[in-house]
């Protein structure tokens, strides 16, 4: 059996959702279960030369053959849940995904007050998508729940009793995070942060698994970070060294410029440290050492982006194994089996 946890090792938007399709395509999950905050995600994925970006569906969707599930820790938007199937429907999603009976349900009312709210939406930058309102009905108890919406009666299940029937049957299941380490509610720049912890534990109850069934816990870093909304970034430079780096970025779901940093090796560490780490996938290489992009050779990368990493691995104490040097799934260098 193998249980694997994909979680973000910066401010979100390091490349989950690259990295996540090539391990969902490579190792062949037969499940693959949404963890995080909600439809406040917005995952890219490229693919046979087209591109999607996700906010709820598993961005591991490219997988035909696997089950696709959303955690009962996950806040679900009936509208954009639905938008998805249709959207992805080439790709079968709407017979194969499913959410637990028990997630929280966001509704108009829970956007409305994270667009209005000043706190919220002005102070922090939320994304507007009403998970910090959701949430925050959830701990007084009076959300709706998935089972009570007559629009998803035939997209509900049990996730923790799929997955671990999955897990102990010797099948393989990935648990794929979102948001990253430093926007955790306990672990991020409070009060800057989502409206839950960000960490690989969590993640794994948000699907109802254990800590005693995961076997690695994978962090996307990218080579440079990015941050959407407000609070503290001290990597941060400034948007024209960041344009004339050719590093300038919008968000996927607020279409939001992205504040733009250098590596942060101190975050790095502590975001290995808290999420018990096993392994690093680090991505877009390619714009920080343009000379690798698309290489999928360990051997034919530069000597100064092979110290970048090495540094990473002597600081951090975890082993980088995915390098991504491009957007398409096609573009990684896949080091796992030197670890064996
Ligand atoms: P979040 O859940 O918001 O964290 O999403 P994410 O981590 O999937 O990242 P997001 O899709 O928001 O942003 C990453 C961007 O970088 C997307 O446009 C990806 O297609 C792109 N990307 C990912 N990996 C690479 C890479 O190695 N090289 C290049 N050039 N682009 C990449
Ligand atoms: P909220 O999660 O919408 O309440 O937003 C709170 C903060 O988290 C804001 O700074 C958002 O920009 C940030 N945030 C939430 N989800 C993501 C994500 O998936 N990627 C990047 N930033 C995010
Ligand atoms: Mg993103």
């Amino acid at each position: 059996m193998t249980c694997n946890i994909l979680v973000g090792g910066a401010w979100g938007d390091e490349g989950k959702g690259k990295c996540i399709t090539y391990l969902c395509d490579k190792d062949k999950p037969s499940i693959i279960a949404r963890a995080g905050v909600g439809p406040n995600a917005g995952h890219s994925v490229e693919f046979n030369g087209e591109r999607y970006g996700l906010r709820l569906t598993p961005a591991g969707f490219v997988n035909k053959e696997a089950k696709l599930l959303i955690g009962a820790g996950v806040l679900v938007d009936p509208e954009v849940f639905f938008y998805e199937l249709e959207y992805l429907n080439k790709y079968n999603v709407d017979n194969r995904t499913f959410v637990d009976y028990r997630c929280s349900i966001i509704e108009k009312e829970h956007k409305d007050r994270d667009q209005g709210s000043d706190h919220l939406y002005k102070k922090i930058g939320s994304t507007g998508t009403g998970c910090g309102p959701s949430n925050s009905d959830r701990v007084m108890r009076t959300i709706k729940l998935a089972e009570e919406i007559d629009v998803l009666k035939d997209y509900v299940t049990n996730v923790p009793l799929e997955t671990n029937q999955a897990i102990d049957d010797g099948e393989e299941v990935f648990i794929e995070g979102s948001q990253g380490f430093g926007l955790s509610l306990y672990y991020g720049t409070y009060p800057f942060v989502t409206s839950k912890d960000t960490t690989a534990s969590t993640f794994a109850a948000d699907v109802g698994v254990g800590p005693t069934k995961i076997d690695d816990v994978f962090i996307v870093f990218k080579s440079y970070i990015t941050r959407v909304g407000e609070g503290p970034f001290s990597t941060e430079i400034e948007q024209k060294k960041a344009e004339d780096m050719g590093l300038e970025e919008y968000g996927t779901v607020t279409g939001r410029r992205r504040r733009v940093g250098l590596f942060d090796m101190d975050l790095a560490k502590e975001a290995c440290m808290i999420n018990g780490a096993t392994q690093i996938a680090l991505t877009c290489v390619d714009r920080l050492y343009p000379d690798c992009e698309r290489t999928q050779d360990y051997s034919a990368i530069s000597g100064e982006t092979k110290r970048f990493i090495e540094e990473i691995e002597n600081e951090t104490g975890v082993p980088v194994t995915i390098i991504s040097t491009g957007p398409d799934l096609k573009d990684t260098i896949d080091l796992r089996e030197e670890l064996m």
